[in-house]
């Protein structure tokens, strides 16, 4: 079993994850780590943040000489910034500067002070924040890696920016994952369009959300099951991809378009080559049956709503004077879809890692791949 937890404020020290169950002897290479650090803080569209922090990751245990020796991996992420926040954020003392008492709708800032109550909102959007996100970019990477080594892609990237949609037609995926552009579009045109969308957002005060789609190929069929709720791996896609900040609707294949056509339309009919192999014409089910991988590409999609935190604020209350007041604004992103596509391939290789595991456990690569091997001869018997 896999498994990771996170720990770190926004303008704390630095992010911490801690990553449990890789097995020994996958070679990591830190500059792929370190190359997805920078494509989640990439976008046209980001907010200052961005530009103040240079994420770079410090790995502190699990791995000698390049390898994973099969202990718990814990990565670190310092935050450039913490060099101007070390009184408002200090450890121990007394408070110190003002405390942010407007809330923001659409953040954790309301609920979350009633729930712990503190008296600054700070206490809650330190954590809330998709600051966050660092360390779970830091884990999947390893995952990545964990994964390529096992002949399995991952590619994320976006497809719908405040409505402006990507033309498919004009995609080329054979190249995907190739050269990553400023929003991780594969569609020129349309990124030409969502930067002018973003621009005039930005001028508006306001802010966007929009749509990422995750790719997997080379998964081997029947990761996952049908046997019990909790272990379909459909279910599993959904709460990694619905647990990023600010995702709130996760699709697998064709998914809400099912809705609107029969089953003679909707389903991946199945077919003998001439070397009695099946094959299929279509991938509407997103390479997901009955909560198993069925050998085709694994396609998820999530949509991200508009940044909570407007620069021209939404009306709000606060919770000292209770009076009615426009909302706070934090330093803030106007558009992260980009970066979210970067998380989501994040958590899905994890999530696809955790799987594979669980399929073909073993505390060692080649106990792992001899595991694949034997299951995959099995399945060139049938
Ligand atoms: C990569 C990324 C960057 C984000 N940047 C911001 C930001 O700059 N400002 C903001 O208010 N929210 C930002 N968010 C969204 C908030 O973190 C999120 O809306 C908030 O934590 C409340 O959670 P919820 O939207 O899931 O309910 C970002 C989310 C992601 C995934």
């Amino acid at each position: 079993m896999l498994r990771f937890l996170t720990a770190g404020e926004s303008h704390g020290q630095c992010l911490t994850s801690i990553l449990e169950g890789v097995p020994a002897g996958l070679k990591i290479d830190i500059e792929k780590i370190n190359k997805n650090m920078i494509r989640r803080q990439m976008g046209y569209g980001r907010g200052g943040r961005m530009k103040i922090e240079t994420d770079k990751v410090d790995i502190l245990s699990g791995i000698r000489f390049g390898e994973t020796i099969g202990s718990p991996i814990t990565m670190q992420v310092k935050n450039n910034d913490w060099q101007n926040w070390q009184r408002k954020m200090s450890i121990t003392g007394q408070p110190f500067g003002d405390k942010v008492t407007a809330a923001r709708p659409g953040h954790a800032d309301w609920v979350g002070i009633n729930k712990y109550n503190r008296s600054d909102i700070r206490d809650i959007l330190e954590r809330a924040s998709a600051r966050e996100t660092a360390a779970r970019v830091a884990v999947g990477s390893v995952c990545q890696q964990f994964l390529e080594d096992l002949g399995i892609k991952i590619v994320a990237h976006v497809v719908n920016i405040g409505g402006v949609r990507i033309d498919r037609k004009k995609i080329d995926y054979k190249n995907m994952g190739q050269n990553i552009s400023e929003l991780n579009c594969m569609e020129a045109d349309a990124e030409q369009k969502m930067r002018e969308k973003i621009r005039e957002a930005s001028q508006a005060g306001d802010t966007l959300g929009g749509t990422f789609e995750v790719i997997v190929s080379g998964v081997p069929m029947g990761m996952g099951t049908h046997i019990q709720w909790d272990k379909r791996l459909d279910g599993k896609l959904a709460q990694a991809l619905m647990s990023i900040q600010a995702i709130k609707a996760v699709e697998i294949g064709d998914g809400v378009k099912y809705a609107d056509y029969p089953g003679s339309k909707m389903h991946d009919e199945m077919f003998y080559d001439e070397h009695k192999k099946v094959y299929r014409k279509s991938n509407h089910a997103g390479g997901l049956e009955g909560g198993m991988t069925n050998g085709e590409n694994i396609i998820v999609r999530a949509v991200m709503k508009p940044i909570p935190t407007l620069m021209k604020p939404l009306h709000s209350i606060d919770i000292a004077s209770r009076q009615e007041v426009l909302a706070s604004k934090e330093r803030s992103d106007i558009c992260a879809v980009p970066a979210a596509s970067v998380v989501g391939a994040a958590m899905t290789a994890f999530t696809i890692a955790d799987a594979v595991l669980e399929q073909f456990a073993g505390n060692n690569m080649i106990d792992v791949k001899n595991a694949i091997k034997s299951y995959n001869n099995r399945l060139d018997e049938r």
